[in-house]
Formats: C-alpha cells, structure tokens, sequence
C-alpha cells in the first residue's frame, strides 16, 4: 500500500517534529491535538525550526513554503481516520495511548497503519487492544526529530512482514535510518541510555561527582554531544523516570531501580528544559547547576 497521508497525534515535542519531517518529504500531515493552543504552538515551532533549516542552505524557501502547505491541524481526533498512516505521539502513559486508539480505531480505514512514537510502553499490548495487531507497530524517533538519523521500528508480537515493510519505506523517504528492535521493555535505544542517565544521577546522588564534572567527564571523555544530565533535562526527566519504572518493572532486575534524586526532581516539578528547571535552571541567561 502506498502511504500518502499521515496523521499524528500529539502536537508536543515530539508530535510537531514528527509532523515536520513528513512534511518536507512530501506527506500530507494531518496534526491532531486536544488542545487549540498547542496546535497554533506547534505550527509556530514547525515554522521557526524549517527557517533553521532554510537559513542553513539545507532546504530552500519554496520547500519550506510546500512543507506547511502539507500541514493542516485538527482538534478532532476522529478526522485522522481518513489518513494512511497514524503516528500517535500523545504523552507518555498507557491509559492516554489505550483511550486514543479507542476512539480512532472505529473511524480508521481498514488499511491504514497505526502506529505510536512509545519510548518504552510494550508494542504487543498497545496493539491487541485495537482491531489491526496486524497493521500496528512501533515508530520511536529521537528528539530532536528534525536532526535526528534514527528511527527505531519495533514489531510487536502480531505486526506483519508488510507493516514493518510499508513503515521502513517512509522512514527511508524521510531520509533517516531504520533500525529493527524486538518488542522488550525500553527497546534498544533506551534500554541502554536510561541505565546511563540514571547512572549519572547516582554518581551525583552519591556525591561523587557534581552536575558540571559529571557532563564535562562524558562530553570530554567520551565524545558524547551533551552530558547525561544535560540530556536529561533535554529528554525530560518525568520521560526519564517513567522509562526507568517500565525497564525495572518489566525485566523485574534490581540494576533498574530509578535513583531516588531522580525521582525527588520529577516530584518538585523541576522536569528540566520543558519547565525550565531540573539539574540545571534556565530561567536566566546561562543555565546554572542546580546542585
Ligand atoms: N529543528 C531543525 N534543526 C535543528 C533543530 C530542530 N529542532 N535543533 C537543532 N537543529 C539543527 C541546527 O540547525 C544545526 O544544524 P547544522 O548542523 O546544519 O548547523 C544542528 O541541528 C545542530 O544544532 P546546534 O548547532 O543548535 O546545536 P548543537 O550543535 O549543540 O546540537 C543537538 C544540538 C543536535 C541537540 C546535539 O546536542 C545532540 O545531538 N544532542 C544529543 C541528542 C540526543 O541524544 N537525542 C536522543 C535523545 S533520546 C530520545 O530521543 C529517545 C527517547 O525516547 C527519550
């Protein structure tokens, strides 16, 4: 089947970035969201993240101008239903994932391909509570999206040969990489990172090392573009902690216990970048160490 629109659920970070790449590679984008105000927010971002793009000769003006020509916005959910493939990039919790497949499903086309940007929910789960565990899978991009080279594609335990083959083609026509991940907690790419974000908030926990040394070790050391706990607060540290909770829930192994600072920092509300405090305050001019 030829995929020609896309519909994505979710105008936050990831859901207006996932909206700009199928875009400039010529989908129409259909961006879904409950909230009118995160919609005109997305668009806005869309718009200034392609002037990026565009004020470093690495698209023209007249793509940028068709990119948001492709990009309409719906606060109706049920109007994705006319799309050819569905990317749903709500947050980050089940029963918000389960309620929206729960509405659309009735509405979709019998062949539209419905698949969810989860950084870690099990892909088997989410699709036996839909009528397509054939046609659904998972399509994990990396923050930010427009920058990003990977796209992880996870099968589920039900996701067909044509699914998973119909997905890697768009991933490809975005110009990005796909790579395959079984359907375990975290899947690869956090399954890894998250043991080494938390790591670093133990390493600070246990006063072994502060903020800054602990970023400049991995930035200087081992060639990583930002520190862990920079990155943390990039990624979001409710996202963080919710990865770690799914990895030591669903592996049962004590090495995946969340680091009780981090969990201290979501519960004060200090979630980093997004609400511009976390291991480092942003309020000021420079970000400044919070410990
Ligand atoms: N849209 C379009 N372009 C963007 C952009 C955006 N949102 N953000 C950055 N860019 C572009 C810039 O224009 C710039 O382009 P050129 O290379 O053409 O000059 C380039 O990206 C680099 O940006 P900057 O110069 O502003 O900043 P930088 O060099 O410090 O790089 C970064 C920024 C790309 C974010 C880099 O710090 C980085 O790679 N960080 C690590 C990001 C990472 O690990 N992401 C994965 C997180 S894990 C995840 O996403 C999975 C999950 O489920 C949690």
């Amino acid at each position: 089947m030829e995929i020609e629109s896309v519909g994505v659920v979710g105008a936050g970070q990831m859901g207006n970035g996932i909206a700009h790449v199928m875009a400039l590679a010529g989908y129409q984008v259909l961006l879904n969201d409950i909230s009118e105000e995160a919609l005109k927010s997305a668009v806005e971002i869309i718009d200034r993240n392609l002037d990026r793009q565009v004020s470093r000769e690495k698209i023209s003006a007249e793509e940028k101008a068709a990119a948001m020509a492709r990009i309409t916005t719906t606060g109706v959910l049920t109007d994705l239903g006319r799309t050819d493939l569905v990317i749903e990039a709500a947050t980050e919790k089940e029963s918000i994932k389960q309620a929206i497949f729960a509405e659309l499903v009735p509405h979709l086309k019998p062949e539209t391909i419905l698949t969810s940007n989860t950084s870690s929910i099990s892909i088997t789960r989410l699709a036996a509570r839909t009528d397509r565990p054939e046609r659904f899978m998972g399509f994990h991009f990396m923050n930010p999206v427009p920058v990003m080279q990977l796209v992880e594609l996870i099968r589920g335990i039900a996701t067909d040969d044509s699914t998973y083959a119909a997905c890697k083609a768009v991933v490809e026509r975005l110009g990005k990489t796909p790579t395959m991940a079984e359907d375990f907690p975290a899947f690869i790419v956090n399954r890894i990172l998250m043991p080494m974000i938390n790591e670093a908030v133990y390493v600070l926990y246990e006063g072994v090392g502060s903020v800054v040394s602990i970023d400049q070790s991995l930035k200087l050391g081992a060639n990583h573009p930002m520190g862990p706990l920079e990155l943390a607060d990039f990624i979001g540290l409710d996202t963080c902690l919710a990865i770690m909770n799914v990895l030591h829930e669903g592996l049962a192994d004590t090495k995946y216990r969340p680091c009780p600072l981090l969990t201290k920092y979501v519960e004060a509300g200090w979630l980093g970048r997004k609400t511009r405090r976390g291991f480092y305050d942003y309020r000021g001019e420079v970000p400044v160490p919070t410990r």
